[in-house]
């Protein structure tokens, strides 16, 4: 594939961070692709991963579909030959549970990484007490990572924890959280620097991605949240002193960030910058990808559509050619409409960087009647918050 890159003025050579330790795995590029459901699935993370190194995280799955053996959570968990460490996410809310889907990830050797995930804001999945609000009831959190980490031990597999700062901003969990975790035996904490309220509205606060790492001293930290470019995450870093930078909807139609950020990392100040014709490759590459992954022309071609207006931001393409793309059913169709796009044009600079993906507004949050009472679980928040796994379906 063509690559465009443009030089920058002296690259000071010197590297940004040093490698990143997950357990056993040494992460060269200290980047990871945030799990995000519906986008990182097998041939985006490919994708990703011809651009750049860093640690590429599967999309979530529930531990209880992981249990009983769903196919389609047996798909999400399958990984290509060279990845490595190949890291899935779990998403639970019963310490037996999540144990026992860690346990089959580690035991069947279908994962070297596994990540926790504690950062769903979604209604559905806070109204029963799930999610980014589930931290609050501490003595339930220590037990999930606690029983995640005891179930991995035996088979050398390090667990992460994902998280938001908390509820609110009047009642945070986060520095709270990092230290159970750092004392359940985790690998390394990742905060997305937004509460549940938050949403994905705003700036994330990455003030308090620097008092996580002053305040969880022996295993790495990992900030998120608005990385859109590789300056932003080199920022990040400068401003926060954290270990490694997690990227979510930036690299959404941008699978080239990872070699800016890759390039950043490293001290060097190359960046891509694609002409509508290496976009365009990109494209018909992510649609092969596709089609393998589900291993159904038509079924890739549908989830190739959403990634359209991401690849396009910015460039001189029109309404009826953004639509066709946008409706793409065969890989012969999408060969077609990208021809018919006039490639020669170049990089649009700003036009085609920049927020993109999920964002919306600040939402009160919906929590079980009476959570916020105490910090410790009672009975009837048990029998809801099984509900919460089953409404899950990404964060
Ligand atoms: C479409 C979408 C799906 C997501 N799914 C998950 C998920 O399954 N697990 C998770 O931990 N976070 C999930 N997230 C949150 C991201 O991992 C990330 O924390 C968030 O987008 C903030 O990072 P960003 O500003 O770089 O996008 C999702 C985000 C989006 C936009």
């Amino acid at each position: 594939m063509s690559t465009t890159t443009e030089k920058q003025p002296a690259p000071s050579g010197t590297r940004v961070l040093p490698p990143l330790q997950i357990g056993p795995h040494t992460i060269e590029t200290p980047v990871e692709l945030a799990p995000m459901a519906g986008v990182t699935n097998r041939a985006f993370r490919t994708l990703c991963r011809e651009n750049g190194g860093g640690l590429f995280v599967a999309e979530m799955v529930t531990s209880r579909a992981l249990v009983e053996g769903h196919p389609e959570t047996l798909r999400i968990v399958t990984f290509d030959e060279d990845e490595s460490p190949r890291s899935a996410q779990v998403y639970g809310v019963d310490p037996a549970t999540v144990g026992a889907a860690v346990r089959i990830l580690a035991e069947r050797e279908l994962a070297d990484h596994v990540d926790l995930n504690f950062g769903c804001p979604v209604p559905k999945v806070t109204r029963k007490g799930g999610g980014a609000v589930l931290p609050w009831k501490r003595d339930l959190f220590a037990s999930i990572v606690t029983a995640a980490v005891e179930a991995a031990r035996p088979f050398g597999v390090p667990v992460t924890v994902k998280m938001r700062k908390g509820i609110d901003d009047d009642h945070l969990t986060y520095l709270e959280a990092g230290l159970v975790a750092q004392d359940a035996g985790v690998a390394a904490v990742a905060l997305h620097a937004r509460t549940a309220a938050d949403y994905y509205s705003g700036t994330a606060d990455w003030s308090a991605i620097a008092r996580l790492k002053e305040t969880v001293r022996h295993v790495p930290v990992l900030g998120n949240g608005d990385i859109w470019s590789a300056e932003d995450a080199v920022r990040m870093v400068d401003e926060t002193g954290c270990d490694g930078v997690v990227v979510g909807r930036g690299c959404q139609g941008r699978p080239w960030l990872f070699a800016d950020l890759q390039a950043a990392f490293e001290g060097r100040a190359d960046r891509v910058t694609p002409g509508l014709r290496h976009v365009a490759e990109t494209i018909y590459r992510h649609g092969e990808l596709m089609a393998g992954y589900f291993e159904d022309e038509g079924k890739g071609m549908r989830d190739l559509r959403k990634h359209m207006a991401w690849y396009l931001k910015g460039y001189a393409v029109g309404g009826d050619a953004r639509r066709a793309l946008a409706m793409v059913s065969t890989l012969e169709e999408l060969r077609g409409h990208l021809d018919a796009l006039d490639l020669d044009q170049p990089y649009p600079g700003a036009d085609a960087e920049g927020p993109r993906g999920r964002a919306g507004s600040p939402k009160k949050p919906h929590l079980p009647y009476g959570w916020l009472d105490s910090r410790d679980l009672d009975a009837d928040f048990e029998a809801s918050l099984r509900e919460a796994e089953l409404s899950v379906s990404g964060g």
